[in-house]
This record gives structure tokens, sequence and C-alpha cells, in this order.
């Protein structure tokens, strides 16, 4: 099939390869000329495993393309993904629109066919109604179908999750868009995996309600863990006693900072709005909100009481400070909050990254570290900030050379015990 991706960010960059990977012929569409030239050379603008190799074995076969021309992209293609972000609009909270519109009404001008134009940015419910009244326009009439089809990528794993989804959700009315849309993914539902085909906007609500769910299980267990904290329980076994109740199920239960990244905070926020726009309160997905912008707070208390109330000069490691492993990702990072305030109490910040060195944190008081060793020398207070695998097997007295030092691992990626028998002061969440 001829598929048009237009936005290469995140989801349109991942879900065109998958696309042109499946034997489809892509075009990945942007605006942004600069990209585009990067991509032609295959020059990845985001860190995602195993990316890298399948843009460039598909750009070399020729399944994938890229273009800056928006208009001449669309008239190729028989299948339009709209893909460019929503983000928070900060004065309402709601998913700024603007870019999804902009893009709508380079489609209008451009059917010179009958397509098929799939949201498959995150859009509130009746987006999907408002992008038909744009492009409903006399000399258009029959050519187009507007469906939802929302993706479930996760960072670092986007590929993975494209290629053996656990669901592939499309929204459409009509039967000719939804058998279009069913063959698109049967070399992937073939292994199976479920088609669920509904209304256009239960498939826009599907996305929000998903991402607002789990964020509310991260926010349970990250409270639970506070009980656990003052209760000397460890909050890992209560997510495996619970995770054992195949209703509850055991993922999404890891106790840690809170919740960030680029879809969580936006989309919970974004669906509160929506639902006031409704009159309907959705109470339990704003206390998760609310919860979860405590967390920090909470968190540099609890660094305040670990190094006794006296973080003046002292030399704090951040061993990550992306809002999850597998991603360069810093949006909505726990750290852009935690960093700041510690060093506003006169701590020194030393970081180490596998993702590398991060603009956001130039400061003469923030040094980025090439490597963990340098980090961490002479640290008084080690902070596991981000689950990366390199964290999860070091020698924290060798890596310190100082007699007395503790570590705070924000992820429970170490078990208590071992550490108290190695003599070092230790300290997780929940535990
Ligand atoms: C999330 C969803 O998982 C995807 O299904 C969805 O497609 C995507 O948003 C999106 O809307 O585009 P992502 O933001 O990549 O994916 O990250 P997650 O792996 O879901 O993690 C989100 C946050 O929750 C991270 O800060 C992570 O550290 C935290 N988390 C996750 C926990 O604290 N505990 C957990 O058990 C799981």
């Amino acid at each position: 099939m001829k598929i048009c991706m237009i936005g290469t960010g995140y989801v349109g960059l991942v879900s065109g390869t998958c696309f042109a990977e499946l034997g489809n012929q892509v075009i990945c569409a942007d605006i942004n000329k600069i990209k585009i030239n990067q991509l032609n050379e295959c020059n990845i603008p985001i860190y995602e495993p195993g990316l890298e190799e399948l843009v460039k074995r598909n750009f070399k076969q020729g399944r994938l393309k890229f273009s800056s021309n928006i208009s001449t992209s669309i008239k190729h293609s028989d299948i339009i993904f709209i893909c460019v972000g929503t983000p928070t609009n900060k004065k309402t909270n709601d998913a700024n629109l603007k870019h999804v519109f902009n893009v709508t009404n380079i489609i209008k001008n451009n059917l010179n066919k009958y397509k098929v134009i799939v949201t498959k940015s995150t859009v509130p419910v009746t987006t999907g109604d408002k992008i038909e009244k744009i492009l409903n326009i006399k000399k258009n009439k029959n050519k187009f179908d507007v469906i939802s089809n929302p993706e479930f990528l996760r960072e670092g794993e986007a590929i993975r999750d494209f290629m053996f989804p656990d669901r592939v959700v499309v929204g459409t009315s009509t039967k000719k868009s939804n058998n279009i849309m069913k063959n698109l993914y049967l070399p992937i539902i073939k292994k199976k995996n479920r088609y669920f085909h509904t209304s256009r906007r239960a498939a826009e609500l599907i996305k929000y309600a998903s991402n607002a769910f789990l964020a509310t299980k991260i926010t349970y267990i990250n409270e639970v863990a506070n009980l656990c904290e003052k209760s000397n329980i460890d909050v890992k076994d209560i997510a495996i006693g619970m995770g054992l109740d195949e209703r509850i199920g055991d993922r999404f239960l890891r106790a840690g900072p809170g919740y960030g990244g680029s879809c969580f905070p936006k989309d919970t926020r974004a669906l509160v709005s929506t639902a006031n726009k409704f009159k309907t309160d959705l109470s339990i997905i704003k206390t998760v909100i609310k919860s979860n912008d405590a967390r920090n707070k909470k968190l540099i208390l609890r660094i305040n009481k670990i190094m006794s109330n006296n973080l003046e000069n002292k030399k704090i490691t951040f061993l990550g400070v992306t809002f999850k492993a597998g991603t360069d990702d810093m949006r909505e990072s726990p750290a852009l909050n935690i960093i700041p305030s510690l060093i506003r109490r006169g701590s020194i910040i030393n970081y180490y990254d596998p993702s590398g060195s991060k603009d956001i944190f130039k400061s003469k008081k923030i040094k980025y570290c090439k490597n963990i060793k340098d980090a961490c020398i002479n640290s008084d207070l080690l902070i596991i900030h981000t689950e990366w695998n390199e964290f999860k097997q070091l020698n924290f007295k060798k890596l310190v050379q100082k007699k007395s030092f503790k570590v705070f691992d924000m992820r429970n990626l170490y078990t208590p015990d071992k550490m108290k028998k190695s003599n070092i002061k230790y300290f997780g969440i929940g535990r």
C-alpha cells in the first residue's frame, strides 16, 4: 500500500519505518527541512533501539522515503497518517491541536482521489469529527474517510510494540476504510493479536483511558510505597503479591519517582480537560495528577532526610536523568525538578546518562560525566534515578572510593539485605 506519514516525530518515524518493513511504500513527510535532510542521510533524530538499522534497510531498498513536500506526498499516497504533536496547551491543559488542523488543511487541498485519513496522534474525543468537517468541501465529496487508529508504542520498546501489538484499535464507521486498515495490519494481526474495530470517538477515548489507567496504576503503587516506607514492608513484595491476581496483573506496578515522559502527564491533563467540556468529573484522574505532581517534592524531602538535613556542599551523583530507560527523552523527567531543587539547597551534582549529556542541565553546578566511574568518585550520595541496565550490577564501594557514602535507589534495582551485608547505607522506594 502507499502510505504517507505526516510528522516525523516519534510516532510517525517509528510507525512509518515499521510499515515499510512490512512491505509498504512509505513517505515520511515533515515541514522541517533540516530533519528531512538528516533522515535522507539516514541520521536518526531520536534514540530508539533498533530504529536506525530498520530505517537504513528500508531506505536502501526504496520502500521508505523522506520528503518535505507534504502536498506531493499526500497526492502519491492512499493512506495518510496524521502523526504531528499534540502538546499540552499551558493555559487550558487541553491538547493543542494547531498542528493537526494545519495538516488537515493541507490534506483538504490535495485529495486527488479516495484516501483514508488516519489520526495516529493522540487527539481528544471529537477531533475526528472536526477533521471531517474541515475536509468536507464540495470537491472532496466521497474522496475520504477520517478514522482513528491510536498508537500504543512505548519509547525504548517501540519497534517490538509495533510488530507484536497487544491490540490494534481502529475507529471508523465505513466498511471500506475498515477493510483497508485490516489489510494494512494483516501481517501483524495474523500473529494472533487482536484487531479491534469500533467507533471513531471510542478509539480516540481508548487511547486516553488506557494511558490514564496506567498512570493510575503507577500512582497507586507509589502511594502504597509511601505506606510501606512507614510500616517496614517492601513494596516489591506487595507488587508481586498483587500481580499474581490475574485481574490485577503484575505490569506497571513498579514504584519509583513518579511517571514522566511525553505521554502520561500530557494525556491525563487532556483527559480531565475533555471531561470538563462534557461536564463530567474524572475525580480519580484529577487525584492521580495531583499525587504525581506532589511526588517530586516528597522525594526532595526524602533526600534531605537521608542526608540528615544537610545538603550544603554535598556531592550528589545522578545515575540516569531521562524519564525512563531506553530513551534520550527528558520530557517531564522527575530529575528536571529534583536536580534544580538540590542545587538551590547547595548541593553539587554530577550525572551520567547512557543517552548522553543534556542541554537542559547546562550549569556550573551540574557536571555531565562521560562514564559511571567519573560520575561516582568521591560522591556523598548516589541516586539511581533511571533504570538503565548498566546500573544494575555496580560495585558502589569501588566506584565511590570513599569511606562514607549513601545510595538512594529510586528504581529499587538492588536488594536491601545484600546492601546491608556489604555495609552500604542504602535507601530504596517503599522499603
Ligand atoms: C506510554 C504508554 O506505555 C504507551 O502505551 C503509549 O503509547 C505511550 O505512552 C504514548 O502515549 O505514546 P511511554 O511514555 O513511552 O509509553 O513510557 P512508559 O513505559 O509507559 O512509562 C511512562 C512512565 O511511567 C515513565 O516515567 C516510567 O518510569 C513510569 N513507570 C512505568 C513507573 O514508574 N512504573 C512502572 O511500573 C511503569
